[in-house]
């Protein structure tokens, strides 16, 4: 089974306060998901492959260490996973960046599948797939076996809240895909919306409905 890991640092407790805040309108909700989308990205790059490299300090030669290679992707799950994009990048600029546009039919809450570009070495790279909610987890199963069925295989999910429901849909489905999220919720709501939650995140990052 991967990794399940809730990021919990008091920075990104006090910053999700602020997002889930109803008060909090469309510019403080985007620049502060980006800010914890930055936070997440520095822990979970903690295990990014290092390698020797042969420097001259002003003093003399040094073996050191540096970055193994540019091996990150960065995809989105649209719309909302595109408000944890920069965040990350500011910490990996080097990343690609793929996208899977996917809806959720408020009815029947199965996700469509609508748009999907991938840079065209996914199979070689570290793929941190990106979405502020896991809530039933269709979204994520979804979007990772999209990245699967064109032979992608090394897949950790980012989010910022998750209900246990979606996570023991998504550990199920994808065993090997590690999760890590800033907050594990109570529940689902009968409307499939994760409480307390933060409402819908595409809606409050775009300033739609
Ligand atoms: C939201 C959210 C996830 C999905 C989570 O997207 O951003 O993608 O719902 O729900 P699930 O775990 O039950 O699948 P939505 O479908 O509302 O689209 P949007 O990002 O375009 O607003
Ligand atoms: N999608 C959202 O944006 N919010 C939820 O609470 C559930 C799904």
């Amino acid at each position: 089974m991967g990794k399940f890991q809730v990021i919990d640092h008091p920075l990104i407790q006090h910053k999700l306060t602020i997002i889930r805040d109803k008060n909090s309108g469309t510019k403080v909700f985007r620049e502060v998901v980006d800010e914890i989308a930055m936070l997440m990205a520095y822990e979970i790059s903690r295990d990014l492959p290092v390698e020797e490299v042969e420097i001259e300090t002003p003093m003399m030669k040094s073996v050191q260490k540096q970055l193994a290679g540019k091996k990150v992707a960065i995809i989105p799950i649209l719309r909302a996973g595109l408000g944890m994009v920069d965040g990350i990048l500011q910490l990996i600029p080097a990343a690609k960046v793929g996208h899977v546009g996917l809806y959720r039919d408020e009815e029947t809450l199965e996700p469509h599948e609508y748009f999907v570009k991938l840079p065209d070495d996914i199979t070689s790279r570290q793929l941190l797939v990106v979405d502020p909610m896991l809530a039933t987890g269709g979204s994520a199963v979804m979007a990772i076996d999209a990245l699967k069925k064109r032979g992608a295989s090394n897949i950790k999910f980012v989010c910022l809240v998750a209900a246990p429901e979606g996570v023991k849909v998504l550990q199920e489905a994808h065993p090997d895909v590690d999760i890590y999220t800033a907050a594990l919720d109570d529940r689902l709501n009968e409307n499939g919306y994760i409480v307390p939650g933060l409402g819908d995140a595409g809606d409050r990052l775009f300033g739609t409905k």
